[in-house]
């Protein structure tokens, strides 16, 4: 289904990074744009845009949030023709390093936000019968790499809701589309909650040093978006990773293997360092 000039769309995480290259790209488009973040205010980098541009403060985790917005558009636009659920924040690091806290955190805000969005507008679409969801996950939601089980659990969860409801809408002409980008540029690195320093530095180097901007990914979304793709790979790395899992899982096994062992070895090399000092000072 492609996005075109005149279309009403709701975008979460609209403040930053691809949410903001989405909101500015639909507005080239001609699209009426809801754009919603956590912020109260109206965030700068949406300030300049100009098109028909509409900010609120939605706190994806609000249940009361989600209801005034939808009352918004009921009330505004009389319905909508594509959700985007896309806010979200970044963790990593060693299983037993995480905490109860940081797995309802991310879990709040990256799967239970998808969630409310669908649940929040769902009953909208199908009464229409037309429009579309688009959720985005992660590579990380397809292949699963080591030291991210919090972030790859909610984002293959956010594949698995994508997937689920697609096919629950189709009967209604309703899409529902999933994005699985690898690192590119954005601000994600700064939302990293962790308790291992190691792979927090590790996800800030490969987020921040990605030769990928967000307005790239961005373009080639809504350009597969236009195409009716329903699971949307926008990167090489992301299709070479899950191409690998799917036809040569003897290579992702090595791979995912020699990530894990190098991050072991480190880890034991860390902590011999620290017991050394230890000594010393004793
Ligand atoms: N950057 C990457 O390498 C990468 C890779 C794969 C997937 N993603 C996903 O892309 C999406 C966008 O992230 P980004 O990379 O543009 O990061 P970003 O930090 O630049 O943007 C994320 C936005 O989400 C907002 N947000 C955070 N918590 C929120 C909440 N509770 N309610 C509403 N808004 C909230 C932030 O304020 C921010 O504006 C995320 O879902 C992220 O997991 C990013």
């Amino acid at each position: 289904m492609t996005v075109s000039t005149g279309d009403r769309v709701l975008v979460t995480g609209a403040a930053s990074g691809l949410g903001l290259s989405l909101v500015t790209q639909l507005l080239e488009r001609g699209c009426r744009v809801l754009a919603t973040d956590v912020h109260l205010d109206l965030p700068s980098g949406l300030a300049a845009l100009p098109g028909r541009l509409t900010y609120r403060q939605l706190d994806v985790r609000s249940d009361d949030d989600w209801t005034s917005t939808l009352a918004w558009v009921r009330q505004t636009w009389g319905g909508i023709d594509l959700v985007v659920n896309n806010a979200g924040v970044a963790s990593g690091g060693r299983v037993d390093l995480t905490t109860s806290e940081s797995w309802d955190w991310i879990t709040q805000i990256n799967l239970l936000g998808v969630a409310r969005g669908c649940r929040t507008f769902a009953a909208m679409l199908k009464e229409q019968r037309s429009g579309q969801i688009l959720n985005t996950a992660s590579a990380a939601g397809l292949v699963h790499p080591p030291r991210m089980t919090e972030y790859a659990a909610v984002k293959a969860g956010v594949v698995a809701l994508s997937e689920s409801l697609r096919w629950e809408l189709e009967p209604y002409g309703v899409g529902v589309a999933v994005i699985c980008p690898s690192f590119f540029r954005t601000n994600l690195a700064d939302s990293i909650r962790s308790a291992d320093p190691s792979a927090s530095e590790s996800a800030r180097k490969l987020i921040e040093g990605s030769g990928r901007s967000a307005d790239t990914i961005a373009a080639d979304v809504l350009r597969q978006l236009d195409a009716g793709k329903s699971v949307i790979l926008p990167d090489r790395d992301a299709r070479v990773a899950y191409a690998a899992k799917r036809f040569a899982p003897w290579l992702y096994r090595a791979m995912m293997l020699r990530t894990a062992r190098q991050a072991a070895a480190d880890e034991e090399a860390a902590g011999g360092a620290r017991r050394a000092g230890a000594r010393v000072s004793s």
